[in-house]
């Protein structure tokens, strides 16, 4: 008796922390708000697999990608430099770059970027788009 109502609970607290927000869908919920502060990069990306570049490249599966390593055409001296040196994009390169493409690619490679105007996001803003990054694979 006293085993089984022990079970009981424990299998109780089990799913009250497998059904509690936070634990399952903390990193859903800021992808989502992420793909609406996406908006503002679709006049230039698309983040659909197999979906064609536009004035940006596609940005499916850019985190854990070589930056510039896509086939985009018109990537500048500064993003083909970043190639070269194999910078992989990661939360913390991502959260430069998106305000502040130029520098991000002067300070990283010596060669400045041109090819992507600074995002104006708030800081939640910027973790939540870079979740929705994260979030295509
Ligand atoms: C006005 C057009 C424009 C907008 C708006 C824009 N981008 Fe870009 N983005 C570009 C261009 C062009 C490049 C390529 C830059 C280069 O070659 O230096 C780029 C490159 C990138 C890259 C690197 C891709 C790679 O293949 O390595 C990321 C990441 C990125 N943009 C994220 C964003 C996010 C997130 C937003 C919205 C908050 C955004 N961009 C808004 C034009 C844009």
């Amino acid at each position: 008796m006293k085993i089984s109502k022990l079970f009981a609970a424990s299998l109780i607290a089990a799913i009250t922390l497998a059904m509690s927000p936070g634990t399952i869908w903390a990193d859903g919920g800021a992808a989502a708000a992420g793909k609406k502060v996406f908006a503002r990069c679709k006049s230039c990306h698309t983040a659909e697999k197999g979906a064609p570049h536009r004035i940006g490249p596609n940005l499916f599966g850019v985190v854990g990608r070589t930056c510039g390593s896509t086939d985009f055409p018109r990537y500048s001296p500064g993003m083909q430099n970043c190639a070269e040196k194999g910078i992989v994009w990661d939360a913390t390169h991502l959260e430069k770059y998106i305000v502040d493409a130029s520098k991000f690619l002067e300070e990283r490679t010596g060669k400045k970027g041109r090819g992507m105007t600074p995002q104006k996001l708030n800081a939640q803003q910027l973790a939540d788009v870079i979740a929705y990054l994260e979030s295509l694979k």
